[in-house]
């Protein structure tokens, strides 16, 4: 099932024409980016298990990308197990309180940047791992932004990703309250897919799903965590 984006009929129809400008997705984040860093995380133990499923998956050895690092809380604390982690997000709030954050809390594998998981953020094959927490279902068009993933992957490296899967929750999200909020600017748009669907996406850029999860400790978990692997001997065509 394709992922469908509930912006409103004037995004869509940007969408059709290479999409919006890293500038008008920022536009939602930024504005956002003080409350997102205060508020606390709702699921403490569940996010902690990730955390430590992830410190699993990671080296000191690996180069690593993340991709809608938000204001780096997880980054700050997954760096450390790294060689090098360059975390990323299209907010230049959010990355601007993560850099104060980074300041006041120095990890010298750990940099940030601002930078559209929509479009190239690295050289083909540079990272052996790229990290999407919360932002596969904000992307503007799930394959490119899979694909360009793929492209940053060296051959073995792996996507370690989770994700909130918005057609699993209760169909009044998105198709009431999701739209509601996107009209009086209290939602970013979002793509609606289950985690068959967004396996679906993964598989289709040629990655092998190793792993899929859920780690959430509260109620039904809607958030998949999926790690993927980009093959060491890509097929040849
Ligand atoms: C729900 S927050 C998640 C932040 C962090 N990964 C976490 O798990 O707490 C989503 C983040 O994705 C960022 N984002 C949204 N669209 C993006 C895009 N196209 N490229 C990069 N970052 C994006 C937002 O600015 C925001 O910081």
């Amino acid at each position: 099932m394709p992922a469908r984006a509930t912006a409103p009929l004037a995004e869509r129809s940007a969408l059709t024409h290479g999409g919006p400008s890293a500038a008008r997705k920022a536009r939602f984040w930024d504005r956002i980016a003080v409350k997102y860093a205060a508020d606390p995380i709702a699921d403490m133990a569940g996010y902690e298990a990730t955390l430590r499923r992830v410190r699993g998956l990671l080296s000191a050895d690996q180069d690593v990308l993340e991709i809608g690092c938000g204001t780096g809380t997880t980054a700050l604390r997954l760096a450390p197990f790294t060689r090098r982690l360059l975390a990323t997000d299209v907010s230049a709030r959010m990355i601007s309180i993560a850099r104060e954050k980074l300041a006041a809390e120095p990890v010298p594998q750990l940099s940030f940047d601002v930078a559209d998981a929509d479009a190239p953020v690295a050289s083909p094959g540079e990272y052996d791992a790229v990290l999407a927490f919360n932002v596969l279902h904000l992307v503007t068009d799930l394959d490119r932004a899979l694909q360009l993933v793929g492209h940053a992957l060296r051959p073995g490296g792996l996507l370690i990703s989770k994700t909130p899967c918005i057609s699993e929750m209760n169909p009044l999200i998105p198709y009431l309250v999701l739209p509601v909020m996107r009209a009086i600017g209290k939602a970013p748009p979002v793509l609606c897919f289950d985690a068959d669907a967004l396996q679906s996406a993964i598989a289709r850029q040629g990655m092998d799903i190793v792993s899929v999860e859920r780690h959430g400790t509260r109620g039904k978990d809607f958030r998949v965590f999926i790690v993927a692997r980009k093959p060491a001997n890509p097929p040849i065509h």
